[in-house]
């Protein structure tokens, strides 16, 4: 294992890949589809032109990003992991204390091909999702930014794929495989989770998806990365620190939309920015509400047995399992977490969940202080502009489609209503056909350096220290 990568492998690497040839010949089988699927299922229209990107060039903490114009389908995409721990420990779970495994345990086989594969199904899912976003860019920096989070997703697929190949054999391969087949929205094939066969189809909806459901994937790998499999720890350790970026991307871009509304509202006649060319307030916070819940139902259950065991194995821990002050007791076999259950009747009753069982619901509880962190930023900006107005994340009852509450008329403060009541009032608790139509009416695209659209403001500072009006993308036109 080294912290450099090789490049001049056919596949980027720091596994030795050259020192397993049956693996390696695998892999470079596999390769040729997956640039097929890129072609055909990544950013439409943009495969020849240059775009400012980054790429791993080592492992070890700071410095590991190169950038330089890149033509996407030239990406190389890689296995890169994070350098391994000597007598690395297990830190969780019935398994603490023991050495960490770099095979995988026949008893737990099942449930570390099932964790993998519904990881790596969501990478590509969200190129899928996002291939058509590129033609209605409100800039240049937005749509390098784009294609830099279709890149590193492709490169997760890569690392989901470089375990499966690796350590399941020929299951492995054959769900190696079925990755490029399945299709986000495909009522015949979809993608395996709700939120990543969600059409996104303009930019609010782009920033919202890599707001809150990108975070789901930040949670989700890093309580991998406390697993007990090595190999998977590693792996998801290093795609955390290319996550980082989809999240700064989703964040700061709801904020920009945020800040260029709060901006319009002092402006507009009666305060309404539609007609100043953008987003009402409550159009952004019904996205919200809709991005948040969708991202909340990839949790999984309150109550999960499949949770239980995934922590009882030292699978999947907490967030930040290993830090010692923030999780006494790495056990977990005390207490309960109280949560108020439906009952019946229209009523709400506490009910005590044993701890391991509960552990998708400590781990979504980690999730939503980091979004309500984001959101008392945007507010920030409200308060700010002057303005009274505020957003706010909808309760965790409401709009659910997984888990005790799911399919409940729960308004977004979490009060039951009655169902025609909900009906009634559903069209301001989601965005309306109406809502959808007007936002990608704004949708247009913006190829001049240091232009933007209307509807959003422009970004503090550039990538990698480069001016706001720096060529990002390079159109290459024949
Ligand atoms: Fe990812
Ligand atoms: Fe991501």
């Amino acid at each position: 294992m080294s912290t450099s990568i090789d490049y001049t492998e056919k596949i980027p690497n720091n596994v030795n890949l050259a020192g397993d040839r049956k693996l390696q010949r695998a892999l470079e089988e596999w390769q040729p589809n997956f640039l097929q699927w890129w072609m055909d299922m990544g950013p439409e229209g943009f495969q020849q032109d240059q775009v400012y990107l980054r790429t791993a060039v080592g492992v070890d903490k700071g410095g590991w990003a190169h950038f330089d114009y890149v033509k996407m389908p030239d990406y190389r995409w890689g296995i890169f992991l994070t350098p391994r721990e000597e007598e690395k420990l297990i830190s969780f779970g019935d398994n603490i204390g023991k050495s960490a495994w770099t095979e995988v345990p026949g008893e737990f086989r099942k449930e570390l091909r099932r964790i993998i594969v519904t990881q790596g199904d969501t990478e590509p899912a969200s190129v899928e999702q996002q291939r058509l976003l590129g033609q209605c860019a409100p800039s240049l920096y937005d749509l390098r930014n784009l294609f830099q989070v279709n890149v590193e997703e492709g490169r997760h697929l890569w690392a989901m794929v470089y375990l499966l190949h690796q350590y399941f054999g020929k299951d492995g391969r054959e769900e190696a495989e079925d990755m490029l087949v399945r299709r986000s929205g495909n009522p015949d094939s979809p993608r395996i989770l709700g939120a990543f066969n969600k059409p996104i189809e303009d930019w609010l909806a782009f920033f919202c998806f890599t707001m809150f459901t990108d975070r789901d994937g930040k949670f989700q790998l890093a309580a991998l990365a406390e697993s007990a499999f090595d190999p998977l720890a590693r792996s998801t350790q290093f795609m955390l620190t290319e996550e980082a970026h989809h999240l700064f991307v989703g964040e700061t871009g709801v904020g920009r939309v945020v800040e260029r509304t709060a901006h319009l509202m002092k402006e507009a006649p009666e305060g309404d920015v539609t007609k100043a060319g953008g987003v009402p307030l409550e159009i952004i916070q019904k996205y919200i509400n809709e991005w948040y819940t969708a991202s909340m139902d990839l949790f999984g259950g309150e109550d999960s047995s499949n949770a239980a065991t995934y922590f009882a194995a030292s699978l999947k821990g907490r967030f930040q399992e290993s830090d010692d002050k923030k999780w006494p007791d790495h056990l977990a076999l005390e207490g309960v977490y109280e949560i108020d259950a439906p009952v019946g009747g229209g009523k709400l009753a506490t009910e005590e969940i044993p701890m391991r069982r509960a552990m998708n619901l400590v781990l979504r509880d980690s999730y939503s202080q980091d979004c309500e962190r984001a959101v008392e930023r945007w507010n920030k900006s409200l308060a700010e502009a002057g303005l009274a107005e505020r957003l706010a994340l909808p309760s965790q009852r409401f709009n659910r489609a997984v888990g005790i509450y799911a399919n409940m008329p729960f308004d977004p403060s979490g009060e039951l209503l009655e169902p025609a009541e909900y009906d009634r009032r559903r069209d301001s608790f989601l965005p309306t056909r109406a809502d959808l139509a007007y936002v990608k009416s704004l949708m247009v695209s913006c190829t001049k350096p240091g232009e933007f659209a209307n509807w959003i403001a422009p970004p503090r500072r550039g990538i990698n220290g480069q001016p706001l009006d720096f060529e990002y993308v390079k159109f290459i036109r024949n």
